[in-house]
């Protein structure tokens, strides 16, 4: 019935300020070279959404499987305002490994916003891209602050504050960054509520980490800016003091993360939700950055070594 529409969305990275993020302090993150793409075509009727990745798959037809929910209701939101009598097929694939804390689940959500809209002839701009990703990534955790659908839809290196809009961060030196996955995670909406708690029994402490961790992620953002890796290095490695402290962190991740300093990284910490997933680490050159991934490999977690993407969503092939 129709020639397909694919659009796709960076992952991203956390390098200061996850969690405290949530609570209205900055937090600096940049997009990744790796991508979600989604594949849209109109059909006769009805809505299709198919994610062999994941293996899931639903025709209307049964439950409709709860990772699939973000695109049932992007589907459904765009449909109404584009006022057609059409059905939809949807495929989702993904560079990005789910739950990692590189975003996958925005990702997913914002290259499907673009990819939807098009296929059914809406032209929408990116704020209306990224508020649409944002209510669809409410549906897999609840408060989420919006940095993960924001930066997928806009690309680069953003300061972002909750409420509070986001600046762009030029920069001049592109860091060389070195991901260690464990392999799996809790979900960030366990995670969340875990600080909520710790905060609600000792909030005049961790609401002064919430703080430490605001200003840090404003200083990381200015290091990053002038070039001062060495600067940013050790400001990551002060973050991943902070999330170990609220309870963030696991055995693996903090394995990876010293074992990727003593290889010469200039910092390393934490990244995303926690509770598992991935650790990043920063690193002046490219042998550095080979070593990092040896020592990786030797603390039994996965490494990947990533870029910054400085384009956000966008359409492909066209
Ligand atoms: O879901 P993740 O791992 O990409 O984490 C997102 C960052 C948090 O600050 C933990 C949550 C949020 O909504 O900002």
């Amino acid at each position: 019935m129709s020639s397909k529409v694919v659009a796709s969305a960076p992952g991203k990275v956390i390098l200061a300020g996850e969690h405290f993020v949530v609570y209205g302090e900055p937090s600096l993150v940049v997009a990744i070279d790796r991508r979600a793409y989604v594949e849209t075509s109109l059909k006769e009727g009805g809505l299709r959404l198919d994610a062999p990745d994941l293996n899931l798959y639903w025709d209307g037809e049964g439950k409709l499987p709860k990772p699939l929910a973000p695109l049932k209701l992007v589907a459904e939101k765009l449909l109404e305002e584009a006022v057609k009598n059409v059905g939809l097929s949807i495929k989702v694939k993904s560079e990005l490994p789910p739950s990692s804390g590189l975003g996958s689940s925005a990702a997913v959500a914002s290259a499907a916003v673009l990819s939807i809209s098009a296929a059914l002839g809406l032209e929408l701009s990116k704020d209306e891209v990224f508020k649409l990703a944002l209510e669809a990534e409410r549906l897999v955790h609840l408060n989420p602050s919006g940095i993960d659908p924001l930066i997928s839809t806009m690309g680069g290196v953003i300061l972002y504050r909750r409420d509070g809009g986001y600046v762009n961060v030029e920069v001049k030196v592109k860091p060389i960054i070195i991901i260690g996955y464990t392999g799996s995670r809790e979900p960030t909406g366990v995670m969340v509520s875990r600080v909520g708690r710790l905060y609600e029994a000792y909030p005049k402490i961790v609401g002064s980490l919430f703080r430490s961790g605001g200003i840090l992620a404003t200083e990381a953002a200015e290091a990053l800016k002038r070039g001062d890796l060495r600067k940013l290095g050790g400001l990551m490695d002060l973050n991943h003091g902070l999330l170990v402290a609220l309870g963030l962190s696991t055995i693996k991740v903090d394995k990876m993360v010293y074992a990727a300093r003593e290889a010469g990284a200039l910092g390393a910490k934490l990244t995303g939700a926690g509770g598992g997933g991935c650790m990043v680490a920063l690193c002046i050159d490219e042998a550095t950055g080979a070593r990092v991934v040896e020592a990786i490999e030797r603390a039994e977690g996965e490494p990947m070594k990533l870029s910054l993407d400085l384009e956000g969503a966008r359409r492909e092939g066209c």
